[in-house]
């Protein structure tokens, strides 16, 4: 893995790191100091009865204590500075990468995958950026003292020591090994607890009328199972970490306890070099625990790491070329040329379309669902790219011109409104934020939804929830009429607007639909040909090409597909 690119993140704040290792090496030193004076109590203090160590020693060591615990405190305060930061520059690129990403990638991945991935998977890596530089640092220069120091006291029990530590670390690689397959098992799991999680919350009224809500929990127990065995998995192993690191251990001790125990008794060792050698053995034990830990935090950040920056090297097909043309206004025409157009490689779905048009043209595009409209429609915001062919605004290939000058001029009003969980004001100015009050009023009005805005407890600021909850289809439709109506664009695209409302209601949305189409160009796409009759021109899509183009009446005349769409009405 690219362990370049996560330093990338830290560097900004390298400074605050190496703080932390200064830290790290008080910290050690200090560790190192207490085994020394717990040499110096026992020898001074209980064999030679020396009240003035004791008296010493008394007074040193809270001040010993404190500078551990600060120097302690540093390392958790600094390390944590330089993590958190990088995981929020981190997760900011991610936010800035996705929301450069095309279409197509939110058509490959779901969002719940998206979301495990920005939240749980890059808590992998924070973890890690807190963990591992404290184990290679500080616990690697505190087991190098303690080592040092069992040397320095008695050689040749060091030399027992020593030999013991390789033993103990192979269970210990080998509880590694199986935390990190765990650890890998989790993050899937937990992305599926996710995907499940997100399809209740968002299917909720599906499921409600279907009364599969017992369904629905089944299916959440399979998941939450699965994610509960590997954490019991992963509890097992750990668990077991502590109990065989310290019954392996306590053997070597034991064995420095009885021949060192009789050097002791027999006077040719000193009870201070004694407690500092037992106490030295036990203040590794951690640094090692520790160290047998890095390896699964280190695979669990690169799982993590991996799926995130799958996404920041995620390609972007669609985005403004170097010298990419500003469009001004709109002043002629929309015209597509020969356009072929697939989603997935080998299924085409539009061929050789050509349609033109006109500036203050109404151009309706009819035909059987699944035909290829709302496609036509959602290519001249250039949402995705042609395969073949062009479109063309004012003479311009749209992949010539910049993007936001483009979108600029196209409103789109379409049947499922997306609404922001705020309040109504800051929906209806989406499109201009810097709308006055009498502004955001007078389009609300035109749109047919100042009534019952006003009707509401807080009017234009009341909430209206997550995904617009707390409104009817019509109203929200109308919210969405008077957020593109604020917008202002030449180019309207309507994609079956009114098609899922009630007729009471689409007859308001209707009205306010017709306010907004004055004065526009607009691509209707209409499920109900009652309401294209009046179009300037008709374009009958069928299975991806254009069948027919004319007007109403002309079309009605030649008896062709229009003319039976018409009929069946
Ligand atoms: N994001 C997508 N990925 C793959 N196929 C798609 C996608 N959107 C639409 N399609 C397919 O393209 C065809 C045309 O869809 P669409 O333009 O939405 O039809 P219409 O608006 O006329 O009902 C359909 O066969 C549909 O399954
Ligand atoms: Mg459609």
């Amino acid at each position: 893995m690219d362990y370049k690119r996560l330093i990338k993140y830290a560097m900004p704040y390298k400074m605050r790191f190496v703080l932390a290792m200064v830290c790290m090496g008080i910290y050690s030193a200090v560790a190192a100091l207490l085994v020394y004076l717990s040499k110096i109590i026992m020898d001074g203090v209980f064999v030679d009865k020396d009240i003035k160590i004791l008296a010493l020693l008394v007074l040193c060591m809270p001040v010993i204590y404190a500078i551990k615990g600060l120097a302690d405190y540093g390392r958790c305060y600094f390390l944590n500075y330089v993590a958190q930061n990088a995981i929020k520059d981190l997760r900011q690129d991610l936010c800035v990468k996705l929301l450069s990403l095309s279409h197509s990638f939110y058509v490959k991945n779901t969002s719940s995958k998206v979301m495990s991935r920005i939240t749980n998977d890059i808590n992998a890596l924070q973890e890690a950026l807190i963990k591992v530089p404290p184990t290679i640092i500080r616990d690697s220069l505190v087991i190098i003292g303690m080592i040092g120091g069992l040397f320095y006291l008695h050689w040749r029990y060091a030399f027992i020591i020593v030999v013991v530590l390789p033993v103990l670390g192979l269970p210990l690689a080998q509880f590694a090994r199986k935390l990190k397959k765990a650890s890998k098992d989790s993050m899937v799991q937990i992305s599926e607890i996710y995907t499940s999680l997100q399809e209740i919350l968002s299917g909720f009224s599906v499921i409600k009328s279907f009364c599969k809500e017992e369904h629905e929990e089944k299916r959440f127990a399979v998941n939450n199972k699965e994610y509960y065995n590997v954490q019991q998995r992963i509890t097992r192993v750990d668990a077991r970490t502590t109990p065989v690191m310290e019954f392996l251990s306590m053997t070597g001790v034991a064995v420095v306890l009885w021949f060192g125990g009789k050097d002791v008794i027999d006077g040719v060792w000193t009870l201070g070099d004694f407690t500092a050698f037992i106490l030295a053995i036990t203040q590794m034990y951690q640094p090692i625990k520790n160290f047998a830990q890095l390896n699964s935090t280190i695979q669990k950040a690169v799982a993590g790491s991996e799926r995130v920056f799958e996404i920041l090297d995620e390609k972007n097909s669609i985005y403004d070329l170097p010298n990419a043309k500003v469009l001004d206004s709109f002043s002629k025409d929309i015209v597509y040329k020969n356009v072929n157009f697939s989603y997935e490689k080998g299924k085409q779905i539009l061929r050789g379309i050509n349609i033109d048009i006109k500036k203050g043209q109404t151009v309706a595009f009819v035909g059987s669902s699944g035909s290829g409209k709302s496609t036509i429609a959602n290519l001249v915001l250039r949402f995705y790219d042609v395969d073949n062919g062009e479109i063309l605004v004012d003479g311009i290939n749209i992949k010539d011109l910049k993007l936001s000058s483009l979108r600029d001029k196209i409103g789109v009003v379409s049947q499922d409104v997306f609404l922001f969980n705020d309040t109504i004001k800051y929906n209806i100015s989406y499109g201009k934020m810097d709308a006055t009050d009498e502004e955001i009023e007078t389009v609300a009005k035109a749109a047919n939804a100042h009534k019952f805005i006003s009707k509401m407890p807080k009017g234009y600021n009341t909430l209206i929830g997550e995904r617009g909850m707390k409104l009817s289809g019509g109203e929200k439709q109308r919210i969405a009429i008077a957020r593109a109506m604020l917008k202002n664009p030449p180019i309207l695209v309507l994609d079956e607007a009114t098609s899922a409302l009630d007729s009471e209601s689409e007859k308001l949305v209707q009205e306010a639909i017709e306010t907004l189409m004055k004065n526009r160009t607009v691509i209707l796409i209409a499920h109900r040909l009652s309401t294209v009759i009046n179009a300037d021109k008709i374009v009958v899509i069928d299975k991806g090409c254009v069948a027919e183009v004319g007007k109403h009446q002309e079309l009605l005349d030649k008896g062709g597909i229009y003319s039976k769409l018409y009929n069946l009405k």
